[in-house]
């Protein structure tokens, strides 16, 4: 239970996510943490402050200017008397006011004082979190230390309009502030991963493209493992919905040539783990504009053209990790073709599952994987992504300290 006796102050910004504050303080308190809210005045037209105390059991502070809370506790001791600030929502509005030292209400104002570690789970449009203005701000706080968690893709809550600005689940914002109280050991500590993860998008024209099943959940589970164990992460995914993990430097990317490009930029590194369901072929020349159906016209084929094997490349580079890992979805003779591919690619280790949709590995939670390397194969039982990813995390971390 690392959120067990925490005080986490949490600030509730004016957006529609700020219903979802409500269940994340019963998650928060779930674990052991108290929950001390600050509500602007845009969250209070989305909640009421009476709903967000009784879930807290604590008052609710809204007004800097409040004679009584002033007296009481002050915005000084409000912001210093908690292990982190937590803001869910936090709208674009209050990031813009972070990013430049405003403190005109008493959640900036709290913001500007404080001196705890701050996590930040913006929620907006998605017009104004690919906004120039919101972009820079996002890099300034970055810059300045705040952790963020999200936003993730999906459909707004106010529109049906779809894109990056939902607000992380509250399951997923206690999993971030776990991430930032955890004290465990750091076996990885000054070690450099790069991992890939997700699906990589083959445009055929602006609109269409060739994809896969994968849902990035293992690659990005693997690298907020060696972040946690202290790994300093660079994870490059392609087209996702889950939120990117804490702790990790994170790169976004469409297609396979990019995520090569993202991955040899990250080098020299000491562990690679590519867990990207990389397309293997691409359209050879992708069309500048939609390709039209006219009646009577044949249909089009599409001529493919092989795509990088960035596990290939990685594991036969002049600066090649120490320890290269690769994966195998395979719906086939799973283990000879994992054999094969460790040969091949030139890496230590190939971390081979069974894809067949019977099985639900592919987009599901669980995982059932054997592991091949030279010195032989090792079953692991079914597992939890999370728990696979934990198990190879400390596994990569003996092998690392082994040298
Ligand atoms: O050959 P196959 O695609 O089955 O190999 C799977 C492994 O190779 C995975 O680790 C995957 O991330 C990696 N891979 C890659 N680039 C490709 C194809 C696969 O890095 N173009």
């Amino acid at each position: 239970m690392i959120l067990s006796g925490k005080r986490i102050l949490l600030i509730i910004s004016g957006g529609i996510a700020a219903y979802k504050s409500l269940d994340l303080i019963r998650r928060l308190r779930e674990r052991g943490a108290s929950v001390r809210p600050v509500m602007t005045k845009g969250a209070q037209e989305f909640v009421t402050s009476l709903a967000v105390g009784a879930l807290a059991a604590d008052h609710v502070f809204t007004d800097l200017f409040s004679r009584q809370d002033e007296q009481d506790v002050g915005h000084i001791r409000l912001a210093r008397d908690c292990d982190l600030v937590l803001i869910a929502p936090a709208t674009a509005d209050l990031l813009a006011k972070m990013a430049n030292g405003l403190a005109d209400d008493l959640a900036s104002t709290i913001l500007l004082a404080t001196d705890k570690p701050v996590l930040a789970a913006p929620a907006m449009n998605p017009k104004m979190w690919s906004h120039a203005a919101t972009k820079r701000n996002f890099e300034i706080l970055r810059g300045d230390g705040v952790h963020f968690i999200g936003p993730m893709a999906g459909e707004m809550a106010e529109s049906r309009e779809a894109g990056l600005g939902r607000m992380a689940e509250p399951l997923e914002i206690v999993a971030a502030a776990e991430a930032l109280f955890d004290g465990g050991p750091k076996p990885l500590a000054g070690r450099k991963a790069v991992v890939t993860s997700g699906p990589t998008h083959e445009p055929i024209d602006p609109v269409r493209y060739i994809a896969n099943r994968s849902s990035g959940r293992q690659g990005h589970a693997i690298a907020a493992a060696l972040a946690k164990l202290g790994a300093d992460v660079t994870l490059v995914s392609g087209p996702v919905t889950i939120a990117d993990p804490v702790g990790v430097r994170m790169i976004h990317v469409e297609r396979a040539e990019e995520m090569r490009d993202a991955v040899l930029a990250a080098l020299p590194a000491d562990i690679a783990v590519m867990v990207a369901a990389v397309a293997d072929w691409r359209v050879a020349s992708a069309s500048d504009q939609k390709i039209k159906k006219h009646p009577g016209e044949s249909i089009p084929t599409l001529a493919l053209t092989e795509n990088p094997d960035i596990l290939k490349t990685v594991g036969h580079h002049t600066m090649r990790p120490k320890l290269v890992i690769g994966f195998a979805a395979e719906t086939q003779d799973v283990e000879s073709n994992a054999r094969t591919k460790l040969e091949r690619k030139g890496a230590d280790l190939i971390v081979a599952n069974d894809v067949s949709p019977a099985t639900g590995i592919m987009g599901g939670t669980r995982n059932s994987v054997k592991l091949i390397s030279q010195s032989g194969v090792e079953q692991w039982p079914d597992l939890a992504k999370e728990e696979v990813a934990e198990k190879l995390a400390k596994l990569i971390a003996e092998r690392i300290k082994q040298g």
